[in-house]
C-alpha cells in the first residue's frame, strides 16, 4: 500500500518543488487572511472568496463546493488534466525532470511501442515541418489556396497553427533522415508509413494540416483535409496512440479554454473548419469532436470548466441521434446540456458565412433547447406523427417509459437539487404532478449496477460539505498535528480505528494514516494525500483539514490543544453513555453528567470548541 515507486517519487519531487500559494496565485487572485490565502473559487460560480489555500499544509480547499487537495489536484482540476499530465505540467513549471522507471510507465509504453516522450517529440517535429511547408513558396501554394478559398483568416491560421503537407511521398521522410531522427516514433504516430519493401513514406500527403493539441498546448495528433477533390478520405487523422485518445480529445480546446472557463459555457460542433470559423466570427468558446460521437471522456473534460454545454447539430436524422447520444453522455453530469439545431442542413461554417450569418448563428445558440425538453419533445412528436393518439395519457406514458433509462443513466445518483429540477421538467412534459414522477423514479431500479462510476463522480464533492461529528473533528486534529498520535497514543489510535473500520468519508484516509503511523512514521499531509487515490476521499480530507485549521488557528494563539481535548472529552462522554448500564442510578448519574456538559457548552457560546455545522460552511 505504501508506495515506494518511481511514480511516488516523481510526485514527491514535484510537490516539493511547487509552492501551492504561488501556483494557485497564478490562476486566480489571492489575498492573505490570517495564516491562509483566500480567493474566488474557480470550480464553481463563486461570489465571495470561498477558496482557501493553506500554505503550511500545502493544500487548497473550497468551503463552498468542497473542491480540495494538493498542488497536483489543483492542476488536474483547473486544467482538466489527468494525473500524469498534471505532473508533467508542474515539472516543466518548476524546471525539474521526471524520472520514469520502465515498469512505472503506462502499459502502452512498455515493450515495443514508442514512449510518450518519443511520440510527443515526433509530433512536435512534424508540427514544425507542416508549418514550414505551408509557408513554402512552392509546396505550400495549393494549401494556401484552399485556406483562402475557404475564407480562413490569417489570424486563424496563426491561432490554430495550421500547416500543410506537400504533394510528395518523401517530404517529412527526408527531414527525418537529414536530421538523423529515429523513424520509430514517426511510424507509431502515423506520420510515416512503412513500405513492404522496407523504407518508409509520408503519412500525410497533399493536405491542409490541422494540429490537435493536448491541454497544455502540445501537438499530439493531426487532421489533414484533402486538397484534391478525388483524394480519399476527406480527412485523414492520426491514429490513436499513447498520447492521442481520439474519443477524449476536443479540437480547439487549446484556443477555447480561457473563453469557456470565463463564460462557463462550451459549444460543441462537429468539424475542424466549423470550430475555426466560429472562432473567426467571435464565438471563441467553440470546440469540435474529432469525427466521433461524444463520449464520457469528453464530458469529463468539459464538466470541469463549463456549467453549460451547447451541442450544435444538423436537423437531420443523424443529428438527432447525435443529440440523443449527447443527452445520455451528459445526463448525470453537473452540466446543463442544451441542444441547438442548425437550419436548412447548414453547418456552422456555411451558416456563419451566409448573409446575416453571425446574427443567425447567435440566434441558433440562444434558442438552444434544454436537453430534457428536446428529448421528450422528439418522442412526443414521433407519437403524433405515427397517428396514434398523443393525448395526455400518451404523453405521460412516453415519460414514464423512459424513467428506467434515466435511472440507468444515473438519475438516482444525481444530487437532490438537480434531480428535483429534472423531475419537475419531466412532470411538466408529462402533464402530471411531480409526486407522481418522483414515485416512479423511486420505484425504478437500474437494471444493472452499471452506473457506479457515475454515482461517485456526482457525489464527489459532497463528502467535504456534510455535517461533521466530533469524531470527525478529532480526526481533523490528528491530520493537522500528527504528533498528537504519539502524545496521546490511546485516544489517537482509538479515533483512527473508529474511522478506518467505519464507513464514513474518512475511512480511506484513516486507514492509510493508521498504516503509516503504525510503521512509526510521522504522518505528513503530503504523504497522506500522495497515498490516497480516491478523489472524494482526498477532498474530504482537505476539507476537514481546512475546517479544523480555521477553527483552531485563526486569530489569536493556538487553540489546537483545547480543541483536541474537548473533542476527546466529548467522545468519551458519548462512548460511556452509549454503553448499556445495569444500574439505574448509574444511568441517572450519566444522564445528569451529560446534561451538565451540554449546558456548559451552551453557556460557553462562542467559545464552544466543537461546532456542528449541519450545512456546508460558507464564509
Ligand atoms: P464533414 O464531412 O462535415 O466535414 O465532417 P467538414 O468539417 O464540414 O469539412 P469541410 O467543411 O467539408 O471541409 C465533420 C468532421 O468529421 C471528421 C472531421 O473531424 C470533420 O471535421 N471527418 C470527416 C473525418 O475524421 N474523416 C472524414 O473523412 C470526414
Ligand atoms: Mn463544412
Amino acid at each position: 500500500m505504501i508506495a515506494g515507486t518511481e511514480q511516488f517519487d516523481n510526485r514527491r519531487r514535484v510537490l516539493e518543488a511547487t509552492e501551492i500559494v504561488a501556483l494557485v496565485g497564478e490562476h486566480l487572485a489571492l489575498r492573505a487572511k490570517g495564516r491562509e490565502f483566500v480567493g474566488l473559487c474557480p470550480f464553481h460560480d463563486d461570489h465571495k472568496p470561498s477558496m482557501c489555500v493553506v500554505p503550511h499544509k500545502q493544500i487548497f480547499h473550497c468551503f463552498s463546493c468542497g473542491a480540495g487537495g494538493n498542488a497536483i489536484d489543483f492542476v488536474m482540476k483547473y486544467h482538466a488534466m489527468d494525473f500524469r499530465a498534471a505532473l508533467e505540467f508542474l515539472a516543466t513549471r518548476a524546471g525539474i525532470e521526471l524520472v520514469w522507471k520502465k515498469s512505472a510507465k503506462p502499459a502502452g509504453e512498455q515493450g515495443q511501442g514508442s514512449t510518450r516522450e518519443q511520440l510527443l517529440a515526433a509530433a512536435g517535429q512534424a508540427q514544425g515541418f507542416f508549418r514550414a511547408i505551408l509557408r513554402h513558396p512552392e509546396h505550400g501554394a495549393a494549401a494556401r489556396a484552399v485556406i483562402e478559398k475557404r475564407g480562413i483568416s490569417p489570424e486563424m491560421v496563426e491561432l490554430f497553427e495550421i500547416g500543410a503537407s506537400a504533394d510528395r511521398w518523401d517530404g517529412l521522410f527526408q527531414v527525418i533522415n537529414t536530421k538523423g531522427l529515429d523513424q520509430k516514433a514517426f511510424l507509431d504516430a502515423g506520420l510515416l508509413k512503412s513500405r513492404e519493401s522496407g523504407g518508409a513514406y509520408d503519412g500525410f500527403r497533399n493536405r491542409v494540416i490541422f494540429p490537435i493539441f493536448d491541454q497544455i498546448g502540445r501537438p499530439i495528433a493531426f487532421g489533414g483535409r484533402k486538397i484534391r477533390e478525388e483524394d480519399e478520405p476527406k480527412y485523414l487523422n492520426s491514429p490513436e496512440s499513447a498520447i492521442f485518445d481520439k474519443g477524449g480529445t476536443l479540437f480547439a480546446l487549446k484556443q477555447a479554454f480561457r473563453s469557456i472557463q470565463q463564460s462557463r459555457t462550451a459549444i460543441i460542433t462537429e468539424g475542424y473548419l466549423d470550430a475555426i470559423t466560429c472562432h473567426q466570427y467571435g464565438f471563441t468558446n467553440v470546440v469540435a469532436t474529432l469525427g466521433t460521437a461524444l463520449t464520457e471522456r469528453h464530458a469529463a473534460v468539459l464538466r470541469r470548466i463549463a456549467d453549460t454545454v451547447v451541442v450544435l447539430f444538423d436537423g437531420d436524422e443523424a443529428g438527432q441521434r447525435a443529440a440523443d447520444r449527447a443527452f445520455e453522455v451528459f445526463f448525470a453530469e453537473p452540466v446543463d446540456l442544451r441542444v441547438a439545431v442548425l437550419p436548412d442542413e447548414l453547418d456552422p461554417d456555411d451558416l456563419l458565412k451566409s448573409e446575416g450569418g453571425v446574427d443567425r448563428f447567435r440566434a441558433v445558440i440562444d434558442s438552444a433547447m434544454d436537453s430534457v425538453e428536446f428529448r421528450y419533445g422528439r418522442m412526443v412528436a414521433a407519437l403524433d406523427a405515427s397517428g396514434r393518439t398523443a393525448g395526455s395519457a400518451a404523453r405521460a406514458r412516453v415519460v414514464q417509459d423512459d424513467i428506467t433509462r434515466l435511472t440507468e443513466l444515473g438519475l438516482n445518483a444525481i444530487p437532490p437539487i438537480r434531480r428535483q429540477t429534472i423531475i419537475r421538467k419531466l412532470a411538466r412534459i408529462a402533464g402530471v404532478d411531480e409526486t407522481t414522477i418522483a414515485a416512479s423514479v423511486k420505484a425504478s431500479k437500474p437494471r444493472a449496477a452499471a452506473r457506479d462510476a457515475r454515482a461517485t463522480s456526482s457525489e464527489k464533492t459532497t463528502a467535504a460539505v456534510v455535517a461533521l461529528s466530533h469524531l470527525d473533528y478529532a480526526f481533523g486534529c490528528l491530520l493537522l498535528e500528527p504528533d498528537l498520535v504519539q502524545t496521546f497514543s490511546t485516544d489517537g489510535e482509538e479515533i483512527l480505528k473508529r474511522h478506518a473500520y467505519g464507513s464514513g468519508p474518512f475511512r480511506a484516509v484513516a486507514s492509510v494514516f493508521l498504516e503509516l503511523s503504525n510503521s512509526g512514521a510521522r504522518v505528513e499531509t503530503a504523504t497522506l494525500l500522495g497515498e490516497i487515490e480516491d478523489e472524494s476521499a482526498r477532498s474530504a480530507m482537505t476539507g476537514l483539514l481546512a475546517r479544523v485549521e480555521r477553527e483552531c488557528r485563526d486569530g489569536s494563539g493556538d487553540r489546537l490543544m483545547d480543541y483536541w481535548n474537548d473533542c476527546v472529552a466529548r467522545l468519551k462522554l458519548e462512548h460511556t453513555t452509549s454503553t448499556p448500564t445495569e444500574s439505574a442510578t448509574e444511568a441517572t448519574a450519566l444522564a445528569e453528567r451529560l446534561r451538565l456538559a451540554r449546558e456548559r457548552h451552551e453557556r460557553l457560546g462562542d467559545r464552544v470548541l466543537i461546532r456542528h455545522p449541519t450545512t456546508s460552511v460558507n464564509r
